[in-house]
């Protein structure tokens, strides 16, 4: 298994795949997992070859994105891994991460097992949060067309379970902020991700009070 090339061609194929997604899971969302999980995992000690392949492949196949259906993501990443020559032990690390990897509701434990996927988990939620959190939430919004920027109107749902999750839109993108993204703060699992991710946290908040503050007139 030549882990170099298997990288390379990973990079490129995931690059084409992802390069005119409009949802917010595009090549640079992908591209920041990956160094953002490089350099926790560097501080971390994890295994850095499976860190950067599974980064690179999280998004490939999204449940969002074909129907609701988990399974897919990791299938078609065997794939293409078999094709490439990987061993079975890389195959099924890599699918247990894609498989376990998404938020899937407010009350719902993560699965994930391994310190690679936890790794991968902590770079794409801190891609979730702060500056670029805030972008990518709005961003989602107006791809699902008909979610507003905000619904004072709208209450806060706490997801007990992925299904419930999957099935119950939004309010407002604002109500997602209170949903998953001041959640995952405290959700990280790496001593590392947890630093990261107060930062972006607060950055969260201020950004928050001034909608508020602007919304009723105030500011
Ligand atoms: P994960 O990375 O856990 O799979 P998602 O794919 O659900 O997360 O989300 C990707 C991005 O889209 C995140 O930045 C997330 O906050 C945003 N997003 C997901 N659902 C919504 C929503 N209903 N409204 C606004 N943004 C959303
Ligand atoms: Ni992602």
């Amino acid at each position: 298994m030549n882990k170099k090339l298997i990288l390379i061609k990973t990079e490129k194929y995931v690059r084409d795949k992802l390069k005119n997604e409009g949802s917010g899971h595009d090549w640079w969302h992908v591209h920041r997992v990956s160094n953002t999980a490089l350099s926790i995992a560097k501080r971390e000690g994890a295994d850095l070859f499976i860190v950067e392949l599974g980064a690179l492949l999280h998004d490939i196949a999204d449940y969002k994105f074909h129907g609701g259906d988990s399974t897919v993501g990791p299938r078609i990443a065997s794939e293409w891994l078999l094709s490439l020559g990987a061993d079975k032990d890389t195959l099924n690390h890599i699918k247990h991460i894609i498989q376990h990897v998404s938020f899937k509701g407010a009350a719902v434990k993560s699965r994930m097992k391994t310190l690679e996927g936890k790794i991968i988990q902590d770079a794409d939620r801190l891609d979730a949060i702060g500056a670029i959190g805030i972008a990518r939430a709005f961003t989602y919004g107006g791809f699902r067309k008909n979610q507003l920027l905000y619904d004072p109107s709208g209450t806060i749902k706490k997801h007990r379970s992925f299904s419930e999750y999957k099935r119950k839109s939004t309010a407002s993108t604002i109500h997602h902020f209170y949903e998953k993204l001041l959640l995952l703060k405290d959700l990280m699992n790496t001593k590392t991700g947890k630093k990261l991710a107060q930062h972006r946290h607060a950055f969260m908040e201020r950004y928050l009070k001034q909608f508020f503050e602007e919304w009723e007139g105030r500011k």
